[in-house]
């Protein structure tokens, strides 16, 4: 199988990759490096560095490429940022979503694995099931939802198969831990790591279900090759849900299992707009479909990345404050205060 992986040089995409080239595929592998890392790509795979948002280069890479399979993982996924970058937003995910998907089904693409989010689900009330209509409540999620939606008109009126896998903040070894606006178990991890203390968003109250790339990869991989795939949208993750107060303190545990110094207790910072308080899933149609199962806990999960991220070592985080498209008083107040350090300031989005 010709097998196209985009975002394969960003967390998730970098352990599809290795799966695939593992199993003896031929995979082609793209990324615009915005969020991705050298370090991330398999040597074995074919790598080109594409921005998908440009439509003349995504096209004749397709041309050349003729993928059967795709995995389409590239993305801006700064759920929380979104409201202030719809523009950016709609961009890296919708825009350059179909400036692969067209091609690809041009050059007679056989099935997408859409690699989608919970965030579709909205502020509807969890655990959220496959069945659950749409409902998206910030412009990450619009974005994520015109994507399947897309992908499902497509199917049926050109004929290819097609995979939609909502995961559910998935963690784990090569995540970035650098980017400030996702990704809260590395957001947590850093903080410690530069020694200061990290900030929690609203009460703390808000329940999510972490899930670690271990748990999600194979059935990622799965959904690729198995056509009682086919046509389905698939929860991945666990059922079993935290609070953000609570990953706080397991964070902290790895860390300072005798207790944590008082400056590095968490500080909380007033809720982000349009933030869902509770955000967990079903499992059993992926437990039906792709056979999923949890075999990694979240506190192994937490030392077995503390221990990568140790090795990493710090990271300095990279705010894109001059890229916000809308700089209101909404915008949080971390945010805004690093558009005054420009050492903390990354290059525009
Ligand atoms: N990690 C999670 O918890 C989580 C949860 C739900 C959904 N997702 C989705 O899973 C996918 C992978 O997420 P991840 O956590 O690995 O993120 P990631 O940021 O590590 O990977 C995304 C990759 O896409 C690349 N990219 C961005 N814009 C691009 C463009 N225009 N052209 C080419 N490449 C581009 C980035 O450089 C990055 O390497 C995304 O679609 C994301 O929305 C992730």
């Amino acid at each position: 199988m010709r097998v196209l992986v985009t975002g394969a040089a960003g967390f998730m995409g970098s352990h599809l990759v290795d799966s695939l080239v593992g199993s003896g595929h031929e995979v082609f592998g793209v990324d615009d490096m915005s969020g991705g890392f050298w370090r991330n790509i398999n040597p074995k795979s074919n790598f080109t560095q594409l921005d998908l948002r440009d439509q003349a280069r995504a096209d004749s890479f397709i041309s050349n490429t003729k993928p059967e399979l795709l995995f389409h993982l590239a993305a801006d996924a700064t759920e929380g940022r979104s409201q202030f970058t719809p523009v950016n937003c709609v961009q890296r995910n919708l825009m350059a979503y179909l400036n692969v998907l067209v091609p690809c089904i041009r050059e007679g693409l056989k099935k997408v694995v859409l690699v989608s989010s919970m965030s579709v689900y909205g502020d509807q009330r969890p655990p959220f099931s496959e069945e659950m209509p749409r409902s998206p409540v910030d412009v990450y999620g619009v974005s994520k939802a015109s994507m399947e939606h897309i992908t499902e008109i497509l199917s049926a009126v050109h004929s290819f198969n097609y995979t939609i896998i909502r995961p559910h903040n998935v963690y784990g070894e090569r995540q970035n831990i650098a980017d400030p606006y996702r990704n809260v178990v590395g957001i947590f991890i850093n903080a410690l790591l530069n020694d200061r203390h990290f900030f929690i968003y609203g009460d703390g109250a808000q329940k999510r279900a972490f899930t670690n790339i271990a748990d999600f990869t194979p059935y990622l991989l799965r959904a690729g090759f198995d056509p009682m795939t086919d046509r389905e949208i698939i929860n991945v993750g666990p059922r079993e849900e935290v609070t953000i107060n609570h990953l706080a303190e397991m964070v902290l545990k790895v860390f300072f299992p005798q207790g944590v110094r008082v400056e590095l207790i968490p500080v909380h910072l007033p809720d982000r707009p349009r933030e869902v308080k509770e955000a967990f899933c079903t499992t059993h149609k992926a437990e039906r479909l792709l056979g999923y199962r949890t075999t990694v806990d979240l506190e192994t999960g937490l030392h077995r990345m503390a221990g990568w991220a140790r090795e990493l070592g710090p990271q300095q985080p990279r705010y894109l404050v001059d890229g916000l498209e809308l700089v209101t008083d909404q915008v949080p107040l971390v945010w805004r205060n690093a558009a005054n350090k420009p050492a903390l300031v990354g290059q525009a989005l």
